[in-house]
């Protein structure tokens, strides 16, 4: 089922006439426009896609399942939205509770006679439960991810700096045809205990832990991966630091099935790292939703109270992160399917000695 049919049905069952998405990763998400200005106007029985005339042609052709309604000079977006408003006799409309603050005292002045009401959790809740098409396109981030990985281990030896190794990731997946999902985070030595270090030119050494976080985005969705190796040889409290978040890992990973509360899988982690005095060093909530966005809605949190279902996908990422020693933090992807968790991910998880 596309986004547009979902977004109807959820509309007619919360009681909604008309929204608005103004959000770039839901408008993306309900359009498939990858542009950066554009907004979605859904009624009860249409749904209209609108944007200035730099996306015009793009928008012809990056959209199937939304009218679409380009304008120019001298017209601006508010008299646009105003017009569809009145065209479509809307009188109370929702709207994404992200708008700033100043989009909505300019809301408030420019569309008179529209009563505007924060949607809640509407779009979040339907993009947290991705459609088979959806999934495929993450687990193809995700080979992308996984060639990326191995790529980047490779390169970990004495006397490279965190930089180079960034640099290449980026080019990686730029090659690929794909965009870095996020800045991606390698860490080295002491640094590797700060869980978002950005590369720096710091050259690893003999002895080091080397965290590497990366992620791409493919096809307009993400995968989002990160691997702790050692350089040189391990010292036996860095193999009781690593074999802990690693049980961790993988534990929590096979919890994920539905019907399972996130709030016990995030506690579950804390339990295992608490076993050995390093829950005090997980900071850091267990994982995120995935999905157009590297954090998409939902979070594996004490917060995240509900029950989890079929079709969600979550990064699982238990880290310990310990100032002036070092850090370990282990990531995959995962897809809650009828028959249990499937690990979207699959570079090999077990201590690595490069
Ligand atoms: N991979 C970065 C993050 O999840 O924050
Ligand atoms: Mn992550």
């Amino acid at each position: 089922m596309g986004q547009v049919k979902r977004v109807h049905e959820a509309m007619a069952a919360a009681g909604w006439d008309a929204i608005l998405l103004s959000a770039s990763s839901s408008v993306q998400w309900i359009s498939d426009f990858t542009g950066s200005f554009g907004y979605a106007l859904i009624t009860t029985d249409d749904a209209l896609f609108i944007t200035d005339s730099r996306y015009a042609i793009q928008a012809e052709q990056q959209i199937n399942d939304l009218e679409i309604k380009s304008f120019g000079s001298p017209k601006n977006i508010y008299e646009v939205l105003s017009d569809e408003f009145s065209k479509r006799q809307v009188q109370r409309l929702g709207f994404e509770p992200s708008i700033t603050f100043g989009a909505w005292e300019t809301w408030k002045e420019k569309f008179h006679g529209v009563e505007l009401l924060p949607l809640g959790d509407l779009i979040p809740g339907l993009m947290k439960i991705k459609t088979d098409a959806e999934i495929n396109k993450i687990r193809e981030a995700c080979r992308l991810g996984d060639a990326c990985m191995q790529r980047a281990l490779s390169m970990v030896q004495v006397g490279v700096s965190e930089y180079d190794i960034g640099l290449d990731i980026e080019f990686f997946f730029r090659k690929n045809g794909a965009a870095i999902g996020f800045d991606p985070i390698v860490a080295s030595g002491p640094n590797s205990a700060k869980p978002h270090a950005r590369p720096s030119e710091r050259k690893i050494q003999r002895g080091d832990f080397v965290t590497i976080d990366l992620g791409c985005t493919l096809d307009g969705y993400s995968s989002d991966l990160t691997r702790t190796v050692v350089v040189g040889e391990a010292t036996d409290r860095q193999c009781e630091i690593y074999e802990q978040v690693l049980r961790a890992e993988v534990e929590c990973c096979q919890m994920l099935v539905a019907g399972a509360n996130g709030k016990d899988v995030d506690q579950h982690a804390r339990n295992i790292l608490d076993e050995k005095d390093l829950g005090q060093f997980f900071g850091h909530s267990l994982g995120h939703g995935l999905g157009r966005a590297v954090h998409d809605p939902g979070r594996l949190h004490f917060t995240a109270d509900e029950p989890l279902t079929v079709g969600q996908v979550w990064t699982v990422e238990p880290g310990v992160y310990i100032e002036d020693f070092g850090g370990v933090r282990i990531e995959d992807d995962v897809v809650i399917t009828a028959s249990g968790p499937e690990i979207l991910t699959s570079t090999p998880k077990e201590l690595t000695v490069v």
